[in-house]
């Protein structure tokens, strides 16, 4: 049987698609290996800056020095954007699968491995949201991912998990390909959002991510058996056995009042969002085509703290829009502060084929980006700092993950308490009857603690702790 190997770049549909072709394939009989050694290598590929469109070219070279004998598959948003001209300088790729051509990437790969002559592309959008092929039944018997088979990101793939609402998006924001590579908006039927919400359930996985790139416009698109995205969220909240829920990433356009209400009245709704603003002063807004103002958003976060006064926000920010001022740059720190975001994914923007923004005047200088990249990454620092340091004292519920290295006497040496919880657990029954373990509360913090061996906790498990410090990017934990 052939060996494999996934490369998986860009945001977490990726990351999904690349854990769902893995099991594919495992199901398939074959066998996943390293990159030098697999005789087929799969990189799912992310073109929303230029950055990662540049790796993957370049990772198309590395393979072909390293791995000469391997075909490669290239799929997601640089294959649906630069499609057969892929083959054009890189006579390794026999595979092109797009946004919507990943569903068929176990027969594609089927085929090429029969006949080393051929070469497949599939390129053209569905109509209706990109089913996996249910004859196939992938998803049953195979939930473990092998470790390495998608990066960092799946840490703990075997305790939370992700569905697939809806691919694509119909906003066109100015600087955004996404429209392009993966397509108009398709909802995904209800019956099998929650046929494989049940399915993750059953099968012990208790905290669920509802993922899309426009979450909150679910059902807009007016496919077949799609209610309205609210419905759907108290569809899922009922389901048995569900701890946690998540949804990534909403619009805030597009979130009605009825959605803020759910975070009032659905307790199992985690109470973490991320609401990506972009930018904070409206004349950039506009330019955007984000469709509200700083105000909007505003108002949308104090609705949201009144509905839930618990709630933490992250976000997403772009520096250096084509126009932006040092005065627009400032409203975006202004508007930072305001929503007291605990953490936010920044970038310089950056242009992109086709889109409004690449065609705009007034380009800013790359230096003047980064210098107000590092000015707002320094801002958020304090902001993710302040909101750790909060946590501390705090009782919490944390979903264990992994177990994990011991945290260390030295870097905590400045909290006596800390010390006293690792060194009492560690002494319960010694060292070597206790384990670290490292999980996450209810807000997607990191937190780090140690449970001696006999309480019996494993992965999958929620543990009720209490904060007893906070670190940089983490927390540490005593069990209560
Ligand atoms: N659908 C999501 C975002 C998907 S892209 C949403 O609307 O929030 C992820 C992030 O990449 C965006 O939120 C934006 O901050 C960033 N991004 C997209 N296009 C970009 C560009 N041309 N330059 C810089 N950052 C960009
Ligand atoms: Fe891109 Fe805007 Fe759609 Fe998000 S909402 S994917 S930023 S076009
Ligand atoms: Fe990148 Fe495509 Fe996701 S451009 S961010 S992989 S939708």
């Amino acid at each position: 049987m052939p060996s494999f190997h996934c490369i998986t770049y860009g945001c977490q549909m990726n990351v999904n698609d690349s854990a769902w072709v893995a099991r594919a394939l495992i199901k398939m009989g074959w066998k996943e290996s390293g990159m030098e050694t697999a005789d087929f290598i799969f990189i799912n590929t992310c073109s929303v800056r230029e950055k990662p469109q540049h790796k993957v070219l370049s990772m198309l070279g590395i393979i072909r020095e390293t791995n000469p004998k391997a075909s490669v598959a290239v799929a997601g948003c640089v294959a649906q954007q630069m499609g057969e001209k892929l083959w054009e300088k890189n006579a390794h790729v026999r595979l092109v699968l797009g946004s919507d051509g990943i569903a068929h990437a176990p027969e594609a790969f089927e085929k090429i491995a029969k006949n080393p002559k051929l070469r497949l592309s599939y390129l053209k959008f569905t109509k209706e949201f990109p089913n996996r092929n249910p004859e196939l039944d992938f998803f049953k018997n195979i939930l473990v991912l092998p470790t390495g088979t998608v990066e960092e990101s799946t840490k703990g793939n075997d305790t939370r998990a992700f569905v697939n609402i809806m691919q694509g998006c119909n906003n066109f924001c100015a600087y955004c390909i996404v429209p392009y590579t993966r397509g108009r908006q398709k909802s995904r039927p209800a019956s099998s959002v929650l046929a494989e919400c049940r399915e993750w359930l059953e099968r012990g996985i208790c905290d669920l991510t509802l993922l899309g790139q426009n979450v909150n416009a679910y059902g807009k698109d007016n496919a077949g058996d799609t209610p309205h995205f609210v419905e759907l969220l108290y569809e899922v909240a009922k389901l048995d056995g569900l701890k946690r829920l998540h949804i990534v990433t909403p619009h805030p356009r597009d979130f009605c009042d009825a959605t803020v209400n759910a975070y009032k009245e659905l307790p199992v709704l985690a109470p973490r969002l991320h609401l990506p603003l972009q930018a904070g002063s409206n004349a950039i807004l506009e330019k955007m085509g984000r469709g509200y103002t700083n105000h909007d958003f505003m108002r949308l976060v104090d609705k949201l703290r009144s509905a839930r006064p618990d709630i933490a926000l992250s976000t997403d920010l772009i520096v250096g829009f084509p126009t932006e001022t040092e005065e627009d740059f400032q409203e975006t720190l202004r508007i930072m502060k305001e929503a007291d975001f605990i953490a936010s994914f920044s970038f310089i923007y950056s242009d992109r084929p086709n889109t409004r923004a690449s065609k705009m005047q007034d380009k800013i200088n790359p230096k003047v980006g980064l210098d107000r990249l590092n000015r707002l990454m320094e801002l958020q620092n304090e902001l993710g700092e302040k909101w750790l340091k909060s946590r501390v004292g705090m009782e919490t519920d944390v979903l264990l993950e992994a177990k994990s290295a011991k945290p260390k006497y030295s870097e905590i040496k400045d909290n006596d308490i800390a010390v006293e919880t690792i060194k009492s657990a560690e002494s319960l029954n010694g060292d070597s009857d206790a384990t670290s373990w490292q999980g996450h509360d209810t807000w997607g913090n990191t937190v780090n603690l140690i449970i001696p061996n006999r309480l019996n906790y494993k992965a999958g498990d929620i543990a009720p702790v209490k904060i007893v410090t906070a670190k940089k990017h983490s927390l540490l934990g005593e069990l209560k």
